[in-house]
């Protein structure tokens, strides 16, 4: 069954009877951010709906810069895209993306008619175990809607940043958050106005003591992950645990909007934390579970939370589907927080390493 704004969309594009838009050439590029889910996305329906709402910070360093030449010509029967990411072809890439392009026909259906030739690089490094589906299908599709606009002249339906986040969802559901600054949040949910299955919604409003908060994302194994997150969703499917844990994330989410509003950090933390370890408990008790934790991981773990206990700054950690920890901290206890990353966390570091990152303010056009 078609959802709401899926369902308008495409009445509106039917009605629009499919006129036909001279040929026109030229570029466009976006550098996307990636997010941190606070409250988690895992698990999911078909046509990529999800089981839960989430909500994530946008991220600032941790991005992707894409570029898109195009050649639109209605007459044109065969288009033609190819894709280099790094400044290399990647056919497995290119063939993801082919058929990405191919099913975003049916809401932006100049694309049929047009070549393109898409460019992408990440800010962060390859090998660093930071998943960078989220920044890239979402600055993909804000290329896609603006490569549209330029196309119709500015005619094609809809508001620009909802259509980027439908269409970047349909590419992977953690990059309809990554098209809004700071906060956003994805998913239905009660006592949200606004929220929505199908589009992440920009999350305003929320109190100035989480303003410019940062992450410390800590690199505790590099490399590709042994599990990737579209087979984790899968085994959500058959996980005993998964009703409840769906209905933990609409609790935590209903719980964040007072925490939000009041600056309560003791609050914020204490959903974060919850949110990280139930995701890995997750991972752990479906069939087959499997572990993602390495012993660095868990040792930072119990650092971060003595070090709260004993010291009483705002900090606290997150996990994404991997080993790396991300420690989320306010911008007033940055010095401290920072002075016992390098005396305390660092060591359990992949050589070291780690990205300061910090809440960002979404996606931003590349001038060429
Ligand atoms: C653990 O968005 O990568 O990061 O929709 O299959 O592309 P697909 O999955 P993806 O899943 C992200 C899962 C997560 C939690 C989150 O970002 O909410």
């Amino acid at each position: 069954m078609k959802q709401p704004y899926e369902k308008n969309l495409l009445e509106e594009i039917r009605k629009s009877g499919g006129p036909v838009y001279p040929p026109a050439a030229g570029n466009t590029g976006w550098s996307c951010p990636s997010n941190i889910a606070i409250v988690k996305y895992w698990g999911k329906k078909i046509f990529q709906i999800p089981t839960n709402p989430s909500l994530s910070m946008t991220l600032h360093e941790a991005r992707t810069l894409t570029r898109v030449e195009y050649d639109h010509d209605p007459k044109r029967t065969r288009r033609e895209i190819s894709f280099r990411f790094e400044g290399r072809e990647i056919p497995a890439f290119e063939e993801r993306i082919t058929s990405y392009i191919s099913r975003m026909q049916a809401y932006i259906p100049c694309l049929s008619h047009t070549s393109l030739m898409i460019d992408s690089r990440n800010t962060f490094p390859h090998s660093s175990g930071i998943a960078s589906s989220a920044s890239s299908m979402a600055a993909l599709a804000m290329c896609l809607v603006t490569l549209e606009q330029d196309i119709t002249r500015g005619t094609a339906p809809g508001n620009l940043l909802k259509k980027a986040s439908f269409i970047a969802r349909l590419g992977s559901g953690s990059a309809a958050r990554s098209v809004y600054p700071r906060l956003a949040l994805w998913g239905k949910t009660d006592g949200w106005s606004g929220s929505s299955d199908e589009f992440a919604i920009p999350v305003t409003g929320f109190h100035k003591e989480f303003e410019g908060m940062r992450d410390a994302i800590l690199i505790v194994e590099s490399g590709q992950k042994k599990v990737s997150s579209s087979a984790g969703h899968q085994l959500m499917e058959k996980n005993p645990f998964a009703p409840v844990r769906f209905d933990q994330a609409r609790g935590n989410l209903l719980r964040l909007q007072s925490i939000l509003e009041q600056g309560d950090w003791t609050g914020f933390i204490a959903v974060m934390e919850e949110e990280a370890l139930t995701l890995h408990a997750m991972m752990m008790t479906g069939k087959p579970g499997y572990l993602l934790m390495q012993p660095g991981t868990v040792s930072i773990l119990h650092r971060i939370m003595e070090f709260r206990e004993e010291t009483g700054y705002r900090a606290g950690f997150t996990l994404d589907a991997g080993a790396n920890v991300h420690l989320l901290y306010s911008r007033q206890d940055a010095g401290a927080v920072e002075q016992f990353i390098t005396s305390d966390l660092l060591k359990y570091c992949d050589e070291g390493m780690m990205i300061r990152d910090f809440m960002g303010e979404g996606p931003e056009k590349i001038m060429s």
